[in-house]
């Protein structure tokens, strides 16, 4: 089966206007000295800089992520941003349920799921993020609790169109720690079994399933040839546009 890579970018609460601009601007002109690629590429900056990348990425094949939305069209929701409004200015995709939500804004597997609904009505894509905790890890149930999140956190309306999943453990994000190959492909094809039963087969198999994690460019190459490894969710390596790139062209894109 094969699916494209995802290269994608979570720039996290990183980048005031002037560096965040550079960086896209950045980006924009390696992706084109590139040339024929054999990946997705995607950057998601804070909300602040969506309208300013969107202009700087001008002309280069990336696409537009924000990282988080509300599930309501609009309305009396303080400080929050809507699927709608972010379709409007030119996001293709929303990051959903990452761990840094779940922790620091007590994001539960059902309010990811009805915002993950709401943003596939708005048009936009999914990209919905499970992991486990060191200590969850440490007490053998790392595949339990990646198996629950997804069997909540994904929508019935998801399909390998409209729906990215990320597999990010949560210790190894920011850490440098990486989990093994072995550990990494057991979690991915558990997660695609589950996504088979609740969704069927034909669109488990063409689903994306990212590692998130500490990726770099020099462990790029060992966990995105692995068999269910669809791509990367960068964080730290995707403030920097070498290492950025390095992470896709060390993965075989180009
Ligand atoms: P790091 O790549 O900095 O570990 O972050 C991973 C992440 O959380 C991406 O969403």
């Amino acid at each position: 089966m094969s699916r494209k890579l995802l290269i994608a970018g979570n720039w996290k609460m990183n980048g005031l206007v002037a560096e965040g601009t550079n960086l896209a601007k950045g980006v924009a002109e390696a992706v084109k000295k590139a040339g024929k690629v054999e990946c997705e590429f995607l950057v998601c900056p804070p909300f602040t800089l969506l309208s300013n990348v969107k202009k700087a990425l001008r002309g280069a094949k990336v696409n537009l992520g924000a990282q988080d939305c509300h599930f309501a069209e609009k309305g009396a929701h303080t400080g929050d941003i809507s699927p709608v409004m972010l379709k409007d200015i030119g996001c293709q995709y929303v990051i959903l349920g990452h761990s840094e939500r779940r922790t620091d804004h007590y994001e539960s597997n059902e309010l990811v799921n009805k915002k993950a609904q709401a943003a596939h009505t708005a048009g936009l894509k999914t990209v919905i993020c499970v992991g486990e905790t060191l200590s969850e890890r440490e007490a053998g149930k790392a595949l339990e609790v990646c198996t629950k999140q997804i069997i909540e956190s994904v929508p019935e309306d998801s399909t390998s169109s409209n729906t990215v999943i990320a597999y990010e453990p949560v210790w190894a994000i920011g850490t440098g720690k990486v989990p093994t190959t072995k550990d990494v492909e057991e979690v991915h094809a558990a997660i695609r079994k589950t996504l088979a039963k609740k969704l069927g087969k034909g669109n488990a198999n063409k689903m994306r399933i990212l590692y998130g994690g500490s990726v770099k460019p020099n462990n790029a190459k060992e966990l995105l040839s692995l068999e269910d490894v669809d791509g990367a969710l960068i964080g730290g390596a995707s403030l920097k546009v070498e290492d950025f790139m390095g992470i896709a062209k060390n993965s075989g894109a180009f």
